[in-house]
């Protein structure tokens, strides 16, 4: 039996695979390399030293799918496939809800001919919206998305929950992600963006010097320093989640959201300064206008994932920044190095 991962190669998904594989899961992982490299993959497999099969595959090709869950006996699904740049995904709507959406309902037409109905799908604390107050929880009603990337998430969550209404036989869980940074200890797998659309790699490009300073969108937002606040959350902790979800919805049915985030929020300023501290290289930055779409404050309430998956995450704001760096220090190209 095995967990097959779509969208495995990918930032958070190659550190699932780590984790999965370290708590002695067997994976299969798909993808189609739109933003990653099988590279990712081979390094998952120097980390635990462990072997798995992965295959090139679009998620909108049901025949190649279909070949995957009759090569393979799938338990689970881990959902992570998908396109995720905000700025391209207002520029390209039908893309990204053709492979968002499309994608996932490929995804779920193949699962459920191969008997397959246990899946965990990752969601995003965009789906909040503006409307809502920090902190977030899961019992909040969905708010008002405003952009085509945050629309897919609130669809595909809302296309789950009502595949579980019509058959109760589906076992879902949403997990609504944070802020995820930093990366594996080891320096092997990280994040490797073209161009740096969010704060953390930003900054680490600056470190490196590809770029020369960070423009902080804004600082007129209503919190202490005027600069939006965020629930970071370290990538590793992030997928430890991801098995405890796994352990949970294989022993229990139903439809189950779960925030992964630490609890807490820090400011754009605070997390230059923090890198800063824990690298004890210089971050310069300049105040630039607000970026549009976004919100002041951004964080979690974490408890329900502690008290029903007993996950919280464990690692500071110092090893996000110290990992982070590790990694870009030894693969300032990514994975081309
Ligand atoms: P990523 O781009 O690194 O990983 C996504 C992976 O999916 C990539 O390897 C990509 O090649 C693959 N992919 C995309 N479309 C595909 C398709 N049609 N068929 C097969 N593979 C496909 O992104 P990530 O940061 O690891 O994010 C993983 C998931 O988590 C995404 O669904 C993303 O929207 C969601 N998410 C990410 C964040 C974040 O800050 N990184 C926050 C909230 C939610
Ligand atoms: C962004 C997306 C969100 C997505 C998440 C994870 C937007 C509006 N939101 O969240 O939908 O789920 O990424 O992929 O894009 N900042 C700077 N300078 C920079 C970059 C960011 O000051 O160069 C600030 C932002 O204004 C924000 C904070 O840093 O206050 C974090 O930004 P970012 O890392 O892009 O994440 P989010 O905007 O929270």
């Amino acid at each position: 039996m095995s967990i097959l991962i779509t969208g495995g190669a990918g930032y958070i998904g190659s550190h699932t695979c780590v984790e999965l594989l370290e708590s002695g899961y067997d994976i299969v992982v798909l993808d189609n390399y739109v933003n990653s490299c099988p590279e990712a993959l081979e390094r998952v497999k120097k980390i635990t030293g462990k072997d798995f099969k992965y295959y090139e595959c679009d998620i909108r090709d049901k025949e190649g799918l279909d070949k995957i869950f009759k090569e393979n006996t799938v338990e689970a699904v881990i959902h992570f496939a998908g396109l995720k740049a905000v700025g391209e995904s207002c520029q390209k709507p039908l893309e990204y809800y053709d492979n968002n959406i499309g994608g996932t309902i490929s995804l779920l037409e193949v699962m459920r001919e191969n008997g397959c109905k246990t899946i965990v799908f990752s969601s995003s604390a965009t789906v909040y919206g503006e409307e809502n107050k920090v902190p977030f929880v899961e019992t909040m009603k969905t708010g008002t998305t405003t952009n085509p990337y945050g629309t897919t998430k609130l669809y595909i969550e809302n296309i789950l929950q009502d595949i579980y209404k019509a058959d109760n036989e589906w076992r879902v869980v949403l997990l609504r992600y944070f802020n995820p940074v930093g990366a594996h200890e080891s320096g092997l797998i990280g994040e490797a963006p073209s161009f740096p659309n969010n704060l953390m790699p930003y900054i680490s490009q600056v470190a490196i010097g590809k770029r020369e300073c960070v423009n902080v969108f804004g600082d007129c937002y209503d919190t202490p320093d005027g600069t939006g606040v965020r629930d970071y959350i370290h990538v590793v902790d992030l997928a430890k989640g991801h098995v405890k979800a796994i352990d949970y919805i294989l022993k229990n049915k139903g439809v189950e959201i779960f925030n992964l985030g630490t609890g807490h929020g820090i400011s754009v300023i605070e997390l230059i300064k923090a890198f800063s501290k824990a690298t004890g290289i210089d971050i310069p930055y300049k105040i630039t206008e607000p970026r549009s779409g976004d919100v002041a404050y951004s964080y979690a309430n974490a408890e329900k994932a502690y008290k029903v998956l007993g996950w919280k995450a464990e690692r500071d704001v110092n090893q996000m920044c110290a990992d982070a760096w590790r990694w870009q220090k030894n693969n300032p190209n990514g994975y081309k190095d």
